[in-house]
């Protein structure tokens, strides 16, 4: 099988490539990216020359470019986004720009080099469509039937684009399908999400920036099991039908960080409280429930916290690619996001 990948330089996508083509198959990856602040080529660097691999410097947006790259291929992974929630309260278009209208583009594109709706289209997304649960009602989980109801400018703008292709398969019989997932750790995660940019603010000697009270809780799950997720959806799934992908892995934003402070060998002083996000979610988990019985996938990478221990690990035995990223364009978003608090 031929894949189509969007994103495939950022984090999960980088990681998709290597797990996928790793996993034994009779498989071959074109990815598509258009190398924006979150895109790295260093992130695929250890594939050398590998031949079931070819890197497309592109735009989703550019329909033509889609279309050819799409008669090529015999699937489409869809992973190129706007991805951080804060950046996405600053300015909200850029989210607008990729996440709904470059998804719209891709099923135009599909729609013209597949007419007749064989290729598999596997739509990656997130929880954060669901909105948000209490904290109080630990038994309430995201399932597949929760209403979507999107709370940031990202989770908006991917909850646009998860209508838009759900409109795709009722009004076309495009043969997609799409998954909500939780929050992802692993090697490779930019330095503006949670868990790289605590980790590598502590080798560096610096605090971590906490928002809020420290209570918002997040369903924690390895890259590579959601990647394992992704290629089961894209082999087995139904055409339509959404699957909700999480970690059994609930933790609280404070707890998380005592676990990286514990790990690294720090105390509770390189806390540094901060204000809260606007309109901060308090608590994602997920019912992954369905995945599990109809396609018999279950997280077996996440359990902590000896797989948070090796995401540590990884970043301390590769400054080399988190300095680079943290130099340049970085310094100034980590300036206008925390002023000089951490
Ligand atoms: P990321 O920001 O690390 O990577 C996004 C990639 O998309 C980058 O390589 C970037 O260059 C590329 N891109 C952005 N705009 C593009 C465009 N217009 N055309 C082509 N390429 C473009 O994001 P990530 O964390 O790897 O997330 C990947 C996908 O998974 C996103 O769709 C995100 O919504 C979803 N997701 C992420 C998580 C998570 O915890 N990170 C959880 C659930 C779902
Ligand atoms: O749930 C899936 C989503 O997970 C994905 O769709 C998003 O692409 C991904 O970015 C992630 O969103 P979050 O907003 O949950 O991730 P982030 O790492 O930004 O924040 C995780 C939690 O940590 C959240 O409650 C906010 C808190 N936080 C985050 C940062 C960056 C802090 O306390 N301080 C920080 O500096």
């Amino acid at each position: 099988m031929k894949i189509l990948l969007t994103g495939g330089c950022g984090f999960i996508g980088s990681n998709f490539v290597r797990f996928a083509l790793g996993a034994g198959g009779d498989l071959s990856i074109v990815n598509l990216d258009a190398l924006t602040y979150s895109g790295n080529p260093e992130n695929l660097a250890d594939l050398g020359d590998d031949n079931r691999y070819r890197f497309v410097k592109g735009d989703i947006r550019d329909l033509d470019l889609m279309a050819e790259l799409i008669g090529e291929c015999d699937a489409v992974v869809h992973m190129a986004a706007e991805s951080h929630v804060d950046r996405s309260i600053i300015d909200a278009r850029p989210f607008i720009q990729t996440n709904v209208l470059g998804t719209q583009t891709l099923l135009d594109a599909l729609r013209r080099a597949d007419p007749g709706n064989d290729k598999r289209f596997v739509h990656v997304s997130t929880d954060e469509v669901y909105g948000s649960l209490p904290l109080d009602r630990p038994d309430l989980l995201f399932t597949e039937d929760t209403p979507t109801d999107p709370k940031s400018p990202y989770a908006a703008s991917k909850a646009a684009s998860d209508f838009l292709v759900r409109a795709a398969v009722h009004t076309f019989g495009v043969n997609a399908c799409i998954t909500n997932c939780s929050n992802n750790f692993g090697p490779y995660q930019f330095p503006e999400k949670v868990i790289p940019l605590f980790v590598t603010n502590l080798i560096e000697g610096k605090k971590v920036p906490l928002y809020g009270d420290g209570l918002n809780v997040r369903d924690w799950l390895h890259v590579d099991d959601h990647c394992e997720a992704i290629l089961a959806v894209l082999e087995r799934g139904e055409r339509g039908r959404t699957y909700n992908i999480g970690g059994n892995n609930e933790r609280s934003n404070i707890d998380l960080t005592h676990q990286i402070l514990a790990i690294m060998g720090f105390g509770d002083e390189m806390i540094q409280p901060v204000k809260d996000r606007p309109g901060h979610d308090r608590r994602y988990a997920i019912d992954a429930g369905r995945i599990e019985r109809e396609l018999g996938w279950t997280p077996s990478r996440s359990a902590w916290p000896l797989a948070l221990r090796e995401t540590i690990a990884w970043y301390k035995d590769n400054p080399q690619w988190w300095r680079r990223v943290k130099s340049g364009a970085y310094r100034a978003y980590y300036e206008q996001q925390y002023g000089s608090k951490a």
